[in-house]
């Protein structure tokens, strides 16, 4: 068993939780879910910044204390965590005394130890980043993070000797190439390093900036919010001590985006080594996301607006898009379209299906004690890609590749969609004599569900645990035992389906989940028109053909029949009254038409996706059936 301490940046309480952040928290969770599922000690922290003259003035445009402002945007982000189901083990701000304290003692001891000297400086400052640029630096004479105009400041400070460490800072990163990932961002800090480092002036005089920690040297200046804030993850840890962090520090990863680049990689390791602290064990840098082409940051009202989408499509279809999109390291572009795409193929089609139709036909043959039919080729394909997909997993999760993780899943999940197509259960089920291999096939199915149960839990984790309450197992998942071909039995299964509903994007109010918005237009058309309607009310209702692949009657129903059916590359269940019209078994492997497009309605406990059509005359039940072959999905005008 390791120990995992993973920090997230702690973000400006200057604006309301973005998708930036949430990008950045999300990832963090994902790892900290994973190292825990690996059965490691895992401490993962978050927080709020709290000080320096940005927030002073946020708060004072909005007629509050500093103090009173900072209490209500740290309760959103607090709050907005738990709603994403953030596994965070602390929260830290800035304004705490435990990290008052520590911040203090650090800055004693650098004194003391003669890091810190008193100093006059005259720089170009940036009131947006509260920090002085260098003429290198400088864009058109702007701040190239804000372009805005800079201001030339003149003033006594307290200065940190970080010029001083920078030997010391090029040599430990050549000889610890892994200390900043992805190594772009070691290059990037090791390109910093070629000029020489000035050193860091730490404080503000109280004239100008007084929402800050006072200096416990001199209270006429407060901490530059950098000293300040960077603290934060060694303070959450040894402040005050307690058994849950003893030892934490040793062990502390830190996950960031590349705007904080600077400070993490330069300023940060020079201040641990100044002050005797042990260095964090690795900087994870990832890139940044952009909307339409354009950088995103708080001033642009767009970022937040995108992170409502987590509401409007679900938390894991979210989570699912940020960790698949963005190549870590790199940059990615965020689009609803893209959202939907990635929800519609990689979610509702591949995984939700899958686990759809698996469930629906091991539930339909109930458990089985004893599989004894041997493993043929197809099912040792299925062990093979299993064991294959772990190890993508390990791997891209010690570089926080989570796209790749992702990646190796997904390409076990479509294995696996083939191996039903190419098992056909359904028609084994319907030959007595081939009942072993449908057991051993159902078995094989079983154990891949059981899977991704596990493996999908750091990465999805509502539809993850879905899945394994659907196989019965509410046990908390552990890694090792996602093994595929030890399974010798079928568990009694319940029907998981809707797990991801499609987005249907030909809707007229497009990027609307299905369910949502339908039927609002109906009637509309035919007021006034002798119960005549317009036909386009008529291309309102979608007719498709479908194919039965499976064929149930409902426990206590008389009348209904539960269907798992086939619509072009879709697999749906589907509610039918024709149980007294239709044995079960004869529908199987039937062409059918069906309304395609009716919201889900919930039926004896099932969800039915759709309507079969029949006709009906005086007791006598005939399903609309084809007189020509055409492939299941086909329109029906
Ligand atoms: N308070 C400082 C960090 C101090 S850490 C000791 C800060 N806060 S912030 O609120 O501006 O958050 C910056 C972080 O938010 C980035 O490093 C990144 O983690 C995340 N992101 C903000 N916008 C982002 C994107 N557009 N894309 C990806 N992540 C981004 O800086």
């Amino acid at each position: 068993m390791g120990t995992f301490y993973l920090t997230t940046p702690i973000y400006y309480v200057n604006a309301r939780p973005h998708l930036g952040h949430a990008c950045t928290t999300i990832m963090a969770d994902a790892m900290c879910r994973y190292h825990r599922l690996a059965g490691d000690r895992v401490y993962f922290l978050t927080g709020t910044d709290e000080h320096g003259e940005r927030i002073a003035q946020v708060a004072a445009k909005a007629g509050k204390t500093p103090q009173a402002y900072a209490d209500e945007i740290a309760a959103v982000f607090e709050e907005t965590w738990r709603r994403l189901g953030i596994t965070n083990d602390d929260f830290i701000r800035t304004t705490e005394p435990r990290h008052q304290k520590v911040v203090q003692e650090v800055l004693q001891r650098l004194f003391d130890a003669g890091e810190i000297y008193f100093g006059e400086y005259g720089g170009w400052y940036c009131y947006g980043c509260e920090r002085f640029y260098t003429e290198k630096e400088i864009v058109d004479g702007k701040c190239p993070d804000h372009q805005t105009a800079l201001t030339f400041i003149k003033e006594k400070n307290y200065f940190f000797k970080m010029s001083k460490h920078q030997d010391w800072l090029i040599k430990h990163l050549e000889e610890h190439p892994d200390f900043i990932q992805p190594e772009r961002y070691r290059n990037e800090v090791l390109g910093f390093l070629r000029e020489p480092l000035q050193d860091l002036s730490i404080s503000r005089p109280k004239s100008r900036v007084v929402w800050g920690i006072p200096l416990p040297f001199d209270d006429q200046y407060v901490t530059y919010v950098w000293f300040d804030a960077l603290l934060n993850y060694y303070s959450a840890v040894t402040e005050p001590p307690q058994e849950k962090t003893r030892g934490l520090w040793a062990h502390v990863e830190h996950l960031i985006g590349k705007d904080i680049l600077k400070p993490h990689g330069v300023y940060w390791p020079t201040m641990l080594k100044a002050a005797g602290i042990p260095l964090y064990r690795h900087l994870h840098v990832h890139g940044y996301w952009s909307l339409g082409g354009s950088k995103m940051s708080k001033s642009i009202g767009n970022v937040v607006e995108a992170f409502q989408l987590t509401d409007k499509y679900g938390h894991d279809a979210f989570r699912y898009f940020l960790l698949r999109e963005m190549s870590f390291g790199l940059d990615a572009s965020f689009s609803e379209e893209a959202l939907v795409e990635r929800l519609n193929a990689d979610l509702a089609n591949d995984l939700g299906n899958l686990v759809s139709r698996a469930t629906t036909l091991i539930a339909a043959a109930g458990p089985i004690g004893r599989v004894t039919a041997p493993l043929e080729a197809a099912d040792r394909e299925i062990v093979e890609a299993a064991a294959a997909a772990r190890v993508a997993v390990e791997q891209a999760m010690r570089d926080f590749a989570f796209q790749k993780a992702l990646a190796g899943l997904w390409a076990f999940i479509g294995t696996v969609n083939r191996y039903v197509d190419g098992s056909a259960p359904w028609a084994l089920a319907k030959d007595p004599a081939r009942r072993p291999r449908l057991e051993r096939v159902l078995c094989t199915l079983a154990d891949s569900l059981g899977f991704l149960g596990i493996l999908l839990d750091p990465f999805l984790p509502d539809a993850a645990r879905k899945i394994r309450e659907g196989l019965g197992r509410g046990e908390v998942p552990v890694l090792a035992d996602a093994v595929v071909g030890r399974l010798g039995a079928v568990p009694r299964v319940s029907r998981v389906s809707g797990l991801f509903p499609r987005v249907d994007t030909k809707a007229p109010r497009s990027g609307t989940p299905q369910g949502e918005g339908r039927g609002q237009a109906e009637g509309s058309g035919s007021e006034g028109s002798g119960g005549k309607i317009p036909i386009a009310d008529f291309q309102k209702v979608e007719l498709r053909v479908a194919e039965v692949l499976a064929a149930e009657r409902l426990p206590k129903s008389k009348k209904l029949l539960n269907l798992t059916i086939q619509v072009g590359d879709e697999t749906r269940t589907l509610v039918a009254g024709v149980a007294e019209h239709y044995d079960p078994a004869s529908l199987v492997g039937r062409k059918v038409v069906i309304v395609a497009n009716l919201q889900p309605a919930t039926l004896m406990g099932v969800e039915s996706n759709g309507m079969v059509l029949a006709a009906s005359h005086e007791g006598t039940v005939s399903l609309l059936t084809l007189d020509k072959d055409v492939p299941s999905g086909s329109r029906v005008k």
